[in-house]
């Protein structure tokens, strides 16, 4: 009834499709969470283990996820919980692909803050607000900025109104469904793609040519000798493999839903299986050539590849890049700056559009929202869970829904969707379905791989993930488990961070009550923010619910 008083949505072409897709995929995880996860993880030691899960996770829950949407997509059906319901009879499924429409309001929240700093930061750029600054003057910056101190640009809250404006822009791009989309998409990738070959070329080029009295070992070439020379050792440390599994996750967004989400606009017949190695590929060409050969080899031109390895984190970009690019005089560090920040708004927008959509498809499937309507609704859900993020992001509040929502989830909702497609579905079918209307032909031995070796490694990821031994020590622990002496958790397992105990190791070592005083509100917040998740957690479980009720009316 609703359904059919609204136009159909459908993809305009199959280089638009291609390019949200890759757009989805390519995103902040490229060029921030790669490098570092490479540079914590031994640099050339973590490069195997995640073209391993590439090959062995990825690629299979490409092919699962593409094809799990299209066959949703062929009754109707535009969001994980109603694709997983007819792929599956009970009526659990469906309240499992809840993990497909949850996530992506708890990573939108805050992925749209990081997005926003971006665009702050073009302006900036723009207007040679670091110049003349010393490196800790930048760092301080960013510093002030996420506190909501400062406002170089003389607006109030700079931080707040910046994340409405980007979450505005988001919102409206959404209300113009499909289309709107795509037109991003194929504006952003191009863009991005040569903004980050001008960047990558600098640092190819930079050498030695950046070293200064207090770095005088700093060369460029360090960082990308870091990252290529494959090291071996660490082949057997679960450690490395759980942060190799886990950007893979992240940066192809499978275990999303957005995936299945986009597929489901295709038809029946439409290809999947090179559509969907083509976005993965482009998203690998992006992460492991552009998103390697920018941060760490211009910071190593500068300052030396120790004080990279020391220092790697997420706030490097933001901290210290702004500051290297001053040395490259006035006008090229504004152009180099618009291109670094420009490139990361440009890769988080093409994925936070694509986090709007599995809600806005489940609302117009069941409710008959129009786009308007549903893109609205997003925008409010997203900022009701993103203003914490904003206004506590030093109370943790962020990290937590990285956490939950950006990791934890994505793992889970995988391992239940690909047990669904070989196991619940059928892999005879499910194959016909990646093969049906393939432009190539699917190696069979994935085949064998997404019905045995996926699920697997998924489950020992998970498992991994869950009761991660302490001090990650895996031979240890086992043999103190068969000793009788049990199992030691690690303050990083899923289990200890149930219970905070990370934090409640620093309060237990803490010097001042000041200290104590805010970890304690650290515990605070971070219940708070779980608070959050769960509240929309049981929110969309309660749609579907009443959705699924609605259903079963009509249908009598
Ligand atoms: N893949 C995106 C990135 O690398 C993140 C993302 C996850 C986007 C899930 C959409 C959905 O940043």
């Amino acid at each position: 009834m609703e359904k059919t008083s609204l136009p159909k949505e459908a993809w305009g072409s199959r280089l638009g499709l291609i390019l949200a897709m890759a757009g989805n995929a390519v995103g902040l995880g490229n060029f921030l969470r790669f490098p570092v996860q490479a540079v914590q993880n031994g640099g050339g030691a973590f490069i195997i283990p995640y073209l391993v899960c590439f090959l062995l996770l990825g690629i299979p829950l490409l092919f699962i996820e593409w094809s799990s949407g299209r066959y949703g997509g062929k009754f109707g059906n535009h969001s994980t919980p109603f694709i997983l319901d007819s792929m599956g009879k009970r009526a659990v499924w469906k309240y499992i692909g809840v993990f497909g429409i949850f996530t992506n309001i708890g990573v939108v929240a805050y992925y749209t803050y990081i997005e926003s700093w971006s665009f702050s930061y073009v302006l900036h750029a723009l207007m040679g607000t670091f110049e003349g600054m010393s490196q800790s003057d930048v760092a301080l910056f960013f510093e002030e900025y996420i506190s909501l101190g400062s406002s170089t640009l003389g607006i109030p809250l700079e931080p707040l109104i910046f994340y409405i404006l980007v979450l505005f822009i988001n919102i409206y791009i959404l209300s113009k469904g499909l289309g709107g989309i795509e037109k991003v998409a194929k504006i952003g990738m191009p863009l991005l793609i040569l903004f980050g070959i001008l960047l990558a070329v600098t640092a190819y080029r930079m050498g030695d040519s950046g070293r200064s009295a207090e770095f005088p070992d700093a060369n460029a070439w360090d960082g990308f000798d870091f990252l290529w020379t494959p090291q071996f050792d660490s082949l057997t440390n679960p450690k490395v493999w759980l942060a190799a599994a886990g950007q893979i996750f992240f940066t192809l967004s499978v275990g999303m839903g957005t995936i299945q989400c986009y597929a489901a606009y295709l038809n029946s017949k439409d290809d999947i299986a090179l559509n969907s190695v083509s976005a993965g590929f482009m998203n690998e060409f992006v992460e492991v050539v552009l998103g390697s050969a920018i941060v760490i080899p211009i910071a190593a031109g500068y300052l030396g590849i120790d004080w990279v390895l020391e220092n790697a984190g997420f706030g490097m970009a933001f901290q210290t890049m702004p500051f290297l690019f001053q040395q490259w005089g006035e006008v090229f560090a504004a152009i180099a700056g618009v291109s670094w920040f420009g490139l990361l708004f440009f890769a988080g927008i093409t994925s936070s559009l694509a986090m709007g959509t599995p809600w806005m498809g489940f609302m117009r499937d069941e409710f008959g929202w129009g786009k308007k309507r549903g893109a609205y609704s997003f925008g409010l859900l997203a900022l009701i869970m993103g203003l914490p993020t904003v206004l506590f992001y030093q109370q943790g509040v962020f990290e937590e829904y990285d956490y939950w929502a950006g990791t934890v989830s994505l793992v889970v909702f995988a391992l239940m969707e690909s047990i669904l497609f070989a196991w619940v579905f059928g892999i005879n079918k499910g194959w016909s379905e990646i093969t049906t209307g393939a432009d190539i032909k699917v190696p069979q031995v994935y085949k064998f791989i997404i019905k045995y070796i996926t699920p697997l490694l998924l489950l020992m990821v998970f498992l991994g993930a869950l009761i991660t031994p302490e001090g990650n020590d895996w031979a240890g622990n086992i043999q103190s488990l068969f000793s009788g002496q049990g199992w030691n958790l690690d303050p990083s397992s899923i289990i200890e961070k149930l219970y905070h105990s990370d934090i409640k190791i620093q309060l237990a070592a803490s010097k001042s009550q000041e200290e104590s005083q805010i970890l304690e509100e650290k515990i605070w917040y971070s219940n708070f923010a779980r608070t959050l998740l769960i509240s929309l957690f049981l929110l969309i479980c309660l749609l579907v619910f009443y959705a699924n009720h609605k259903r079963k009316i009509n249908i009598q």
